[in-house]
């Protein structure tokens, strides 16, 4: 398990190129197995969880192959997957455990093949992450469903059928795997209260594409008008808005100027309002923006997590992270996730003043200085924020566990050596 080495201390100034989003590339290779033609799809990030992901798919049969390109002035994965046939219509443990959306080849397996075995994900450390919208709305389409030995075992007979589905939440996971099942189902699936997060607009995008008739996208009601076929397509996906936030608060965090190229400005409204409430300069330019907080003082702002377009959960503990370095109080509230807050006695073993109420929220008082300690990455998003309380804290920090970052962060030390932080990963053999 490798480490992450930061002394921190130097403002961050320069250009950090964003990549594809990931969770925009998980449903969109999955989506290809909705077809028996070659589906390339551009600009696919370079990090664990795809690896993990085309793990799964060569597993069941797909054919895979990935070329490095540069595109947008940067290295980029250009993947073709072809899956003629499945040679198997199981998702075995040993992949999902390891990467919980391998559960997005549930809708496009039984769609398309009738009959699919997945293992259930189990909760995370955020949280329980139930899937029971994902199953009963397949029940409402004509599915059956059992649950055999930690195995969601799912039947259809002949095909999915159209049906009218309310989600009690507005489930990212649970929109695309429900949109994925009715491109292919029989009459017209409508969802209300589907998520409206950009990545699910690109996957309808795609879908689209590929021969599928949905309406709807950007909104939480979806039309889908279910087709007998769907055919091969190329497909470019969205740059990554949780990653260019988090190098936006990097930015802000180290008082420097940053400019984050290719990072889609337009779905991160919530999160730069708040940039900009904090006294970062933020600014809009072709094709990403900048942040510029030389010889501001940052002011503590309260955040509240939200479906899209509120603030996301995947950018709390980054922007707490900088709250605890701003000035005044700020509360941060998390309403998607009841357990996203282990980032805290992390930030606060560096110094930080937090008092968490309950699960959902906690007050941050600003400090004036953070000091390093060696911290323990516990999810993906944490770790990031442990990576910026290190970048401002005296001395030398480590964060441990670092193949959480390794599944969302594309060349991470690269990405932040090139704009001058000194940050080298310690590589601890196996
Ligand atoms: C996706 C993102 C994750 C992000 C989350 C919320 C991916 C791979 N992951 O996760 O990074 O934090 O969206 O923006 O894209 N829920 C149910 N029943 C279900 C499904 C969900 O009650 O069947 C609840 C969850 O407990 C949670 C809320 O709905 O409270 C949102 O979960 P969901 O949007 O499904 O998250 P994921 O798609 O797993």
């Amino acid at each position: 398990m490798d480490k992450i080495k930061i002394i921190g201390g130097n403002p961050l100034f320069g250009k950090v190129f964003i990549s594809g989003a990931k969770n925009t590339a998980l449903p969109i290779i999955c989506a290809s197995l909705l077809t028996d033609e070659p589906v390339t799809i551009q600009n696919i990030p370079f990090l664990s969880d795809i690896k993990s992901l085309n793990a799964l798919l060569l597993q069941l049969g797909t054919q895979i192959e990935a070329k490095s390109e540069q595109r947008n002035g940067h290295l980029t994965q250009t993947i073709t997957y072809y899956t003629q046939q499945p040679t198997s219509l199981i998702a075995p443990y040993d992949f999902v455990r390891k990467m919980r959306a391998s559960y997005y080849v549930l809708g496009p397996l039984l769609t398309k093949y009738g009959h699919v075995e997945l293992s259930l994900p189990g909760g995370c450390a955020i949280g329980a992450r139930p899937m029971d919208i994902h199953l009963s709305s397949l029940e409402q389409m004509g599915a059956q469903i059992e649950i055999k030995n930690g195995y969601v075992v799912a039947d259809i007979k002949g095909r999915l059928q159209g049906a009218h589905i309310t989600f009690h939440s507005a489930s990212v996971g649970a929109t695309c795997n429900i949109l994925m099942a009715a491109a292919l189902a029989e009459g017209t699936t409508v969802i209300e209260n589907a998520a409206k997060e950009p990545e699910i607009s690109d996957l309808i995008n795609m879908l689209n594409k590929m021969g599928a008739n949905i309406e709807g996208a950007n909104t939480s009601t979806l039309t889908i008008y279910g087709v007998e076929k769907l055919h091969g397509t190329t497909h470019e996906i969205i740059n990554d808005r949780i990653e260019a936030g988090s190098y936006a608060v990097a930015a802000a965090i180290t008082h420097g100027r940053v400019e984050l190229v290719n990072a889609p400005a337009q779905y991160l409204q919530a999160p730069l309002d708040i940039l900009r409430k904090c006294g970062a300069k933020v600014e809009i330019i072709d094709n990403g923006f900048t942040v510029d907080a030389q010889n501001a003082t940052l002011y503590g702002q309260d955040i509240y997590t939200d479906y899209y377009p509120g603030f996301p959960t995947d950018l709390q503990a980054q922007f707490m992270a900088l709250m605890c370095v701003a000035e005044g109080a700020a509360m941060v509230t998390e309403s998607i996730w009841e357990n996203r807050f282990m980032h805290v006695p992390e930030l606060m073993r560096m110094g930080a003043n937090i008092n968490v109420h309950g699960h959902a929220s906690a007050i941050v008082r600003g400090v004036k200085k953070l000091s390093a300690a060696p911290v323990m990455s516990t999810d993906l998003r944490a770790s990031f924020a442990l990576i910026l309380a290190g970048l401002v804290a005296d001395g030398e920090t480590t964060v441990n566990r670092v193949y959480h970052l390794d599944r969302g962060y594309e060349h991470l030390e690269e990405k932040f050596k090139a704009i001058g932080a000194d940050i080298e990963r310690i590589k601890i053999p196996d």
